[in-house]
């Protein structure tokens, strides 16, 4: 709902309120983020001024109270008093940098105003399911004969405007309001309605000012295979900003950031959460001034930016994406869940059931050739995969990273039959085909780089920075994006690709187009970005039944912007299950986990060369869209039947773990989800523990998202534990002396196994919630047979609630 009246706006989510108004000089003063307000009690929060204090600038004389350096704005410009991080900064003709921005006009359009260039949020009626979490309190309120409500189904939208009073530029701010996910995006625009050539410095995405200090700023930040860290940081003055600098939204810092009072945790508090519907360089500070009000912005980082802009021309700035939750972190991720599977994701797979992969990489890496492909898809087919992915190595002399990106051609040698050949032998197997390929990159070992040096992102004068061996080819030149489009076609076409894992494999260094002239050098990160999106919207328009996978070396590009083409991205090149549990968990604050995709690899892991049970691997990874990614034809033929059997499992709960609603219920040395169906008829639970602490066996096991009504069958697949497990316990029980590891070991374990711990109760919703339910007794120094959990370090279990009919 959104409703103005008097110059104040109020726009609300049925959680949550927006509010502002324009003051008499025409600046907006923003009043309100957080929990609903009604409109009349607005005019209560406008900051009650009545004389300019100590030495701080007034606005004009009319107006001596208005002093910009301590006012709550919803936008600010620099030069008139405020001297916070400013939202928007232009340099004018005559050198000047200081803006003016007057309250102009607004409207309620209908729909979404086109604003065309960038990937934003979208409403579409029919698309979403029954609302759900905390967003669905389905509050309406009820128009307003003397002010005015704008409305559309799914969504509303607001436009202000407002104009520089001495160069006439005009700036427009969208808000998009989404109620069923507790959420509000802001966009801007900055329309040259000047007449002279402006040098554009910034323009932030969104601006929030709220009238206190004492916020933790919760950033997520990383580098390769060590993504999603989470420091929480409380900002008591100055500055604290966090940005990308790596020209994608990059594994550095994550643009998703949370904001909150001190002591909020998952289930009670104050906290809001932050996004950007970007994928290249960004920015975001929260600053306490020396009034105690915080100023937080967010949007295309500063750093390197400069655009110019022509009389007429338009430029418009990412989407940003916030919430507001009074319960908790919990609160936060379910509005972020919600907004981004029904408002982000897009196209054919939006709600798809997503098949079980198998990836070369991890199991071949550039040892590739169809003759040793086959027998590993066979293996994939017999363990009941669905769709084998030949990742990088595939094309005309790639053996190493040291040549060939830019060659889109099958290798002869390796695939004799060419990319036809392959994928009519893996169709013909019964399984999906997918093919890996990094569009944005070239080698100088390259064809395409012999013909086209001037179409790569370097300076011809000065040597040039690798990484990985490649470089990034210029997608602010229309040629290359269009020359790319053909490309790729052909390689999809040819393949006939069912699936397509879109790699990107350095950041940038030595940033220069040879397309753009020299006074547009600042506008190179952007515009890759532009073309990056036109590509990916021109080949996804293309090919809508493909099912498009992110990925950059992992995730050095999960964003948003990215998600409004592809359904998926590859989280991390790290495939350590306990390195997964922390990174997934810490994805799960912004992201739903059935955008991100997590494989069960071997051990020891070629990351960490940690050994992890096969179990806890595929409990980790079935929290995201599954796969596998390992030479199935080197496992034991034991744990060949175990995949197998995942295999099957995971089918019968998979629509249950990809489309219903995830929780955390528990972090720290265990961790404890869940994942519930839209209709709240059945779950997975998981368990896992990183190390164990001996006393600590009598754990409970609490769910979330159930119907506490509700009466659920709660049960576990019990495993058959492997008695080496036991190393020289076993004499406790055996007759005879065995030697730890010896032969005679080995054949015992071959032919006896412990039954593991069975779980099998009829239990009510409300209890198994709170207080939970109590486990089996875990190992402990004593006991062990089937009735105790044997659960070691990095053990986990699967837990499978089921709704029983009512009697
Ligand atoms: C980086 C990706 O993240 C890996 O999964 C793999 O596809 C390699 N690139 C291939 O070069």
């Amino acid at each position: 709902m959104i409703r103005t009246e008097n110059d104040y706006f109020l726009l609300s989510t049925g959680s949550s309120s927006y509010a502002f108004r324009i003051l008499e000089t025409g600046q907006p003063e923003h009043l309100h983020f957080g929990p609903p307000v009604r409109f009349e009690d607005l005019p209560y929060l406008t900051e009650k001024r009545a004389f300019p204090a100590g030495n701080m600038i007034s606005y004009d004389r009319e107006h001596p109270a208005v002093t910009l350096e301590d006012l709550c704005l919803e936008f600010s410009a620099e030069g008139k008093g405020d001297i916070r991080e400013p939202f928007v900064v232009i340099v004018y003709e005559n050198g000047s940098r200081t803006s003016d921005f007057i309250f102009e006009s607004f409207e309620c359009p209908e729909k979404r105003p086109d604003w065309g260039t960038l990937p934003v949020s979208y409403a579409d009626s029919d698309s979403g399911s029954p609302a759900s979490g905390e967003a669905a309190s389905g509050e309406t309120e009820p128009s307003d004969s003397t002010g005015r409500t704008c409305a559309d189904a799914g969504a509303e939208y607001l436009v202000t405007r407002f104009r520089e009073k001495s160069h006439g530029v005009l700036l427009e701010l969208l808000y998009a309001v989404y109620p069923d996910a507790g959420v509000i995006c802001r966009q801007a625009r900055l329309v040259n309605e000047s007449g002279e050539k402006l040098r554009l410095l910034r323009l932030m995405s969104t601006q929030v000012d709220f009238p206190a200090k004492g916020y933790v700023f919760s950033h997520f930040w990383g580098s390769w295979a060590h993504e999603m860290k989470r420091s929480d940081t409380a900002v008591s003055s100055g500055l604290f900003a966090v940005s990308s600098f790596t020209g994608t939204s990059s594994n550095r810092s994550n643009p998703f950031v949370m904001l909150s009072r001190p002591g909020t945790s998952e289930g009670s508090g104050t906290c809001y959460g932050f996004n950007l519907v970007y994928s290249g360089n960004h920015y975001e500070a929260l600053e306490v001034s020396a009034y105690e009000k915080s100023r937080f912005v967010s949007g295309i980082n500063p750093r390197g930016f400069e655009f110019l802009l022509e009389p007429g021309d338009t430029f418009t700035t990412p989407e940003a994406v916030m919430t507001y939750s009074g319960h908790g972190f919990a609160g936060l991720s379910r509005n972020m869940h919600t907004f981004i599977r029904r408002h982000i994701l897009r196209g054919y797979w939006k709600d798809k059931e997503r098949p079980i992969l198998l990836n070369s990489w991890e199991a071949r890496y550039f040892d590739l050739s169809e003759f040793r492909l086959l027998p590993l898809a066979k293996s994939a087919k017999d363990a009941g995969i669905e769709l084998f992915v030949m990742d990088d190595g595939w094309f005309k002399g790639r053996n190493s990273d040291t040549s060939s990106l830019g060659d889109w051609e099958a290798d002869r040698k390796k695939l004799p039959g060419g990319l036809k050949g392959i994928s009519d032998k893996v169709h013909h197997l019964g399984l999906q085909f997918g093919i890996w390929v990094e569009p944005e990159m070239v080698n100088t070992d390259s064809d395409l780089y012999r013909t086209h040096p001037e179409w790569v992102i370097q300076i011809d004068e000065k040597t040039h920075s690798e990484g990985r061996n490649q470089r990034i080819l210029d997608l602010a030149n229309p040629a290359v994006v269009d020359y790319l489009e053909e490309a790729m076609a052909r390689v999809f076409e040819e393949s006939r690709a069912d699936y397509v894992k879109w790699d990107m494999n350095r950041i940038f260094s030595d940033v220069y187009s040879p397309y753009l002239p020299a006074e547009r050098q600042g506008e190179v990160f952007h515009r890759y970005v532009l073309g990056l999106y036109d590509l990916m919207g021109r080949l996804t328009r293309r090919f809508p039944r493909i099912l498009f996978e992110g990925c950059a070396s992992g995730g050095n590009r999960f964003d948003l912007g990215i998600l409004c083409f592809f359904p998926q991205i590859w989280a991390s090149d790290n495939t350590d299950a306990v390195c997964r549990v922390h990174q997934q968990e810490n994805y799960s604050f912004g992201y739903p986990l059935s955008c991100l995709t997590a494989h069960v690899s071997s051990c020891p892991n070629h990351q960490t060369l940690r050994n992890t049970p096969l179990e806890t691997r595929f409990a980790a990874a079935i929290f995201g869209i599954f796969g596998y990614e390992l030479n199935l034809e080197d496992l034991k033929p034991a744990d060949r039947e175990k995949v197998k059997a995942q295999t099957e499992l995971y089918k019968k709960w998979r629509a249950v773990l990809q489309s219903g609603d995830f929780y955390r219920v528990r972090h720290g040395n265990t961790h404890e989800w869940i994942c519930v169906s839209p209709d709240r008829s059945r779950a997975v639970g998981f368990l896992f523990q990183a190390l164990v602490h001996p006393n600590t066996q009598y754990a409970v096991f609490r769910a979330k998202g159930l119907d506490p009504d509700a009466l659920y069958h709660f049960y576990n697949n019990p495993e058959q534990q492997d008695i080496r497990k036991f190393g020289s316990l076993i004499n406790t029980a055996s007759p005879v002396h065995v030697r730890q590891d010896s032969l005679v070991h080995n054949v015992i374990a071959r032919f006896m196994t412990m039954p593991g711990e069975e779980e099998d109760a009829l239990i009510s919703g409300a209890a198994l919630m709170n207080p939970g339910i109590r486990l089996k007794q875990a190992f402990s120094g004593t006991g062990y047979n089937e009735e105790v959990r044997h659960f070691q370090d990095f053990s986990a279990r699967l837990y499978f609630m089921e709704k029983m009919p009512q009697p």
